[in-house]
């Protein structure tokens, strides 16, 4: 018998499914287009994005979002971008913001260490979060965390000095 090779690069999450609330669902649909953002192939311009020069706060992996929203609602002249994969959380955030009427953020629904790669200019992030990641605890477990060289490099990268 021939091994398939799977060449599926380890993800720092698992996608969790389930029923959405109604709240979730319309901030993932109707709502999506005041906040979130679709990833082409191409670099972000922040200018374009928040039509204002200030500066831009990342936050990967909000969860539900609650703490980024109380952040972009306390601090208005401050850009706020989340990056989250878990889709109730996603959906949640943008429509608690859209309740709020707030302007100075947006959301990505995709893997935050591909983003970072590829969509998010060099030096054009004032400030880089990451709370509580890595549920990972067995060894085994190990090398899906977020928490690596690598992704600190990236960090880096991105971050303005
Ligand atoms: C342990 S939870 C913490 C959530 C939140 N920061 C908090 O403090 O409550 C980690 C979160 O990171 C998200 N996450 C993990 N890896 C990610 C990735 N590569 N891209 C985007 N989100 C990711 C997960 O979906 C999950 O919601």
């Amino acid at each position: 018998m021939t091994e398939t090779k799977h060449h599926r690069k380890i993800q720092s999450f698992v996608k969790r499914s389930g029923r959405l609330s109604k709240g979730q669902s319309l901030g993932l649909n109707e709502l999506w287009s005041d906040y979130g953002i679709n990833i082409a192939s191409s670099t972000l311009d922040f200018e374009e994005i928040f039509s204002n020069h200030n500066d831009v706060t990342l936050e990967v992996g909000f969860g539900n979002g609650d703490s980024l929203l109380e952040m972009a609602i306390e601090q208005p002249y401050q850009n706020f971008l989340g990056i989250e994969v878990y889709e109730a959380g996603v959906g949640r955030l943008v429509n608690e913001a859209s309740k709020k009427s707030i302007s100075n953020l947006r959301v990505i629904k995709e893997d935050a260490v591909e983003v970072l790669e590829n969509n998010i200019p060099n030096k054009s992030i004032s400030n880089f979060q990451l709370f509580f990641p890595d549920p990972w605890h067995k060894k085994r477990h190990h090398k899906r965390r977020i928490v690596q060289k690598s992704f600190f490099r990236s960090a880096i990268q991105k971050t303005k000095r």
